[in-house]
């Protein structure tokens, strides 16, 4: 009776039939949205606190944003790279000076940074350092993730990400994360660079040890290896600074960004680093169809000013304490461990209780909407737009669900 009514189940069905199960979804399925809140085909609202994986920072379709995206739709959209257009260079420019780099070179997709990062890294080394041909090696974490192309996942330690889709990618080294001294053993005259997420975010936002980073930067620094930040979940506000390794004082050699950069609307992402590592690419070494297209340049640019103003950076800071304050009231009461910077939160629930997709699916029945990244660990995430009202009602919700 109820699937007659309701307009969900049909199109969690048809979704599923006609979809390659690379995803896990839950059911619900979304029609509109506005700053921090969704509504799925049957009216049903939800809190989102997943904000796209950190891609709506700014929240659901922010009114600069998306007249900037009208304006530019209306104007031009795309020209390829043959060619420049207005957009380009504006975007370049103060996205590099948000990142105090020379130079930015864009793309779309997060991975495609991450592939753009590693292909510039060992250009560098064989240009720059002297490494002999073919030998570059990169130093990585476990616990990674920065994407699911075949070379990414070739340095992955997560099984699902990785098993069955080899041959892989040689040149990476994996280390343990946090841990400085097995870093730095880990490096040799061939190291060319080392990438790292300044906060692992699919791990369940872990967070290295205090110095950890700084250590790293130390280390680049003697031994003449790059520092690449994957920043493309952690950067752009998320975690109460513009990029995570602000709040130790670090400066990478080069920032990969991705997702909010296209502020929830077009996949935009860049390199930012200086031209003495940039410029090491000449035309027809790399590029991409609609890497740096006017519309994403538009969006971007306004998502660069948003930034600027530094107001994201605060709210990230100042209501991140609260959610701090309100998931660390649940540790012992349901939640095992909490990890929390700015607003992006990885919440350990009592395995005994509940797994996270079990956590998730009974969030989503009380209107607000999470990810479980794996086992009991889910993360909350929300726009950076949520107003203290709002995360109150996403901790109280969690507080039923884990006492349910
Ligand atoms: C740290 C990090 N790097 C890279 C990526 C890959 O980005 P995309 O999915 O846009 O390719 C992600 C996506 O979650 C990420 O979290």
């Amino acid at each position: 009776m109820v699937d007659d009514i309701l307009r969900t189940p049909g199109a969690v069905r048809d979704a599923e039939r006609w979809t390659a199960h690379n995803y896990h979804p839950l059911p619900v399925v979304i029609s509109s949205a506005e700053g921090a809140w969704l509504t799925d085909v049957d009216g049903k609202r939800y809190l989102d606190c997943l904000a796209g994986y950190s891609a709506l920072n700014f929240g659901h379709r922010h009114p600069q944003l998306i007249a900037a995206a009208h304006a530019q739709l209306d104007r031009l959209t795309l020209t390829s790279r043959a060619f420049i257009h207005d957009q380009f260079a504006d975007f370049c420019r103060e996205l590099a000076e948000l990142c105090g780099k020379d130079l930015v070179l864009p793309m779309n997709t997060g991975a495609e940074a991450v592939e753009t990062g590693i292909k510039v890294a060992r250009k560098w080394g064989y240009q720059v350092k002297g490494v002999p041909a073919g030998q570059a090696t990169i130093v990585v974490a476990e616990g990674n993730f920065h994407g699911r192309t075949t070379t990414i996942v070739s340095f992955s330690t997560d099984e699902d990400a990785r098993a069955d889709f080899g041959p892989y990618t040689p040149g990476f080294t994996v280390v343990p994360y946090g841990d400085l001294d097995a870093l730095a053993a880990a490096i040799d005259e061939n190291t060319v660079a080392v990438l790292l997420e300044p906060i692992q975010g699919e791990q369940g936002v872990v967070v290295p040890p205090e110095g950890y980073l700084p250590g790293v930067r130390q280390v680049c620094t003697d031994r003449n290896v790059l520092f690449i930040a994957d920043e493309i979940q952690s950067g752009l506000g998320r975690t109460g600074a513009t990029f995570a390794c602000d709040h130790e004082g670090v400066v990478p050699d080069m920032y990969l960004l991705g997702k909010a950069l296209g502020g929830g609307i077009v996949p935009v992402s860049a390199v930012a680093a200086n031209s003495d590592v940039l410029g090491v690419l000449k035309p027809g070494q790399h590029g991409s169809t609609f890497g740096g297209n006017p519309l994403a340049c538009a969006v971007a640019i306004e998502v660069v000013r948003l930034l600027a103003t530094g107001e994201f950076q605060r709210r990230s800071s100042e209501l991140g304490e609260r959610l701090r304050a309100g998931l660390e009231g649940l540790v012992g009461k349901g939640l095992v461990a909490v990890r929390v910077r700015g607003l992006w939160a990885g919440l350990d629930i009592d395995p005994t209780l509940m797994s996270g997709r079990e956590a998730c699916e009974r969030l989503a029945a009380r209107g607000v909407l999470a990810k479980d990244t794996h086992g009991s660990t889910i993360r909350l995430a929300p726009p950076l737009v949520i107003s203290e009202e709002e995360i109150d009602l996403a901790v109280a919700a969690l507080a039923e669900v884990l006492a349910a």
